[in-house]
C-alpha cells in the first residue's frame, strides 16, 4: 500500500510516492487507513489529536506548535513526534515587544483618551535602558532578545541551566530585585509550573512589569492579580492560567493589566513558514531520512 500522509492544507508540494489526504480539523476526517505521517492542524482544539489513536500505521506526528506537552501522552511508542520549533519565533517576539511597549508607553491610556478627543499629555516609562529579565532563552527567547536589543534594553538571560552569558534558573531569587521588566517564555513542565508565585513577585521592585508569552501556568494567577490590584506591579499577558480567563475574572478589569487571548503565535507570518517546514519534513520522510524538530 502507498504510504499516506494526512495534511492540514491542500496547497503543499508532496513528494512522489506519497498518497495525500487533507484534514483541516473541521468536519469529518478522511479514511485514516494507511496514514503514516500526520500533520496536525494548527490550534484547532482537542479533536485532531484524538485521531492519532485511530491510525495503526502511524510513524510520525508533526505538530505546528512549539509547546507539545499536551500531545506527549497521546503519542504511541515507536511514533516520532516533531514540533513547530522556530515557526512562531518572530510572531511571538513581535507580540512580546508590542505588549512591553504598550505597557511602558501607556498605550491603553492614550487609546482611551482618543475616544474622547483628549490631548492630555504626560511622560511615560520606556524600554531603553530598562533591565529586562528574559526567563527562557530558547528559540523564541532568542528572537525576543533581538527586538529588546534593538530597543537598547539591558537584557539578562535566564534558562534552566547556566552557561556562558546565560544564568541558571536557580539564580532567579538574586536576579528578580534588579529587573524592571520580567519576560517569561517557558514551556509548561512540572518545573515551570508556579515558578513565579507570591515570593518571586514580592521580590520585584515597585512598578515592575511582568510579561508572560510562554504558558500561563508559569505564574500563580491569584498572586499576580493581587499585586496588580494593589497597584504594586503591572502585567502584560498573552497566556494565563486558566485559559480562557473567565469573563468575570478580576484581572480583566485592572488598570495595570494588559491581556491578549493567547494570540502571540498566530499571525500572517505563520502559514508560509509552516508550509516550508512541512514540505521539508515530507521530503525527508519520503527519502527515509531523519526528521528535524524531533521531540521524541
Ligand atoms: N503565546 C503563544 O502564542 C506561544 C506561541 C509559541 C510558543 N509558546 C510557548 O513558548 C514556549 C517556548 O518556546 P521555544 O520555542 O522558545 O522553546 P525552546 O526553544 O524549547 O526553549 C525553552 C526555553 O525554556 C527554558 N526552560 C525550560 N524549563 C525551564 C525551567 N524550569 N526554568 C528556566 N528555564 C527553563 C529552556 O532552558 P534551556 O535553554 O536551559 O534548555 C529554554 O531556554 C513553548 O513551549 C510554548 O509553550 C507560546
Amino acid at each position: 500500500m502507498t504510504p499516506r500522509v494526512l495534511l492540514p492544507w491542500s496547497d503543499l508540494t508532496v513528494p512522489d510516492g506519497l498518497d495525500t489526504a487533507v484534514y483541516d480539523g473541521t468536519g469529518t476526517p478522511p479514511d485514516l487507513d494507511g496514514v503514516e505521517f500526520y500533520v496536525l492542524p494548527y490550534d484547532s482544539g482537542p479533536e485532531p489529536p484524538k485521531l492519532i489513536a485511530k491510525m495503526p500505521s502511524l510513524k510520525a506526528v508533526q505538530s505546528l506548535s512549539a509547546g507539545v506537552d499536551n500531545l506527549l501522552p497521546l503519542i504511541p511508542d515507536g511514533v516520532t513526534l516533531t514540533n513547530g520549533r522556530g515557526l512562531h519565533d518572530l510572531s511571538v517576539a513581535e507580540h512580546t515587544l508590542a505588549l512591553i511597549l504598550a505597557a511602558q508607553r501607556d498605550l491603553p491610556r492614550w487609546f482611551r483618551q482618543q475616544r474622547t478627543g483628549s490631548w492630555d499629555r504626560e511622560h511615560t516609562r520606556s524600554l531603553a535602558d530598562e533591565r529586562v529579565l528574559l526567563v527562557g532563552y530558547g528559540s523564541i527567547g532568542k528572537a525576543i532578545e533581538r527586538y529588546l536589543e534593538a530597543g537598547e534594553a539591558d537584557v539578562v538571560r535566564v534558562a534552566s541551566t547556566a552557561r556562558e552569558g546565560v544564568h541558571g534558573i536557580d539564580e532567579l531569587p538574586e536576579l528578580l530585585p534588579g529587573a524592571s521588566i520580567v519576560v517569561l517564555i517557558l514551556p509548561d513542565t512540572p518545573a515551570t509550573r508556579g515558578l513565579i508565585s507570591a515570593p518571586e513577585l514580592a521580590a520585584l521592585e515597585d512598578g515592575a512589569l511582568v510579561v508572560n508569552v510562554g504558558r500561563g501556568t508559569a505564574i500563580d494567577t491569584a498572586a499576580l492579580t493581587k499585586e496588580v490590584a494593589d497597584g504594586r506591579l503591572r502585567a502584560a499577558l498573552d497566556v494565563v492560567d486558566p485559559e480562557p480567563l473567565p469573563a468575570d475574572h478580576p484581572l480583566w478589569q485592572l488598570p495595570g493589566a494588559i491581556i491578549t487571548p493567547h494570540v502571540a503565535g498566530g499571525s500572517d507570518s505563520f502559514h508560509p513558514r509552516a508550509k516550508r517546514l512541512v514540505e521539508q519534513q515530507l521530503a525527508r520522510f519520503a527519502r527515509g531520512e531523519p526528521l528535524v524538530n524531533v521531540v521524541r
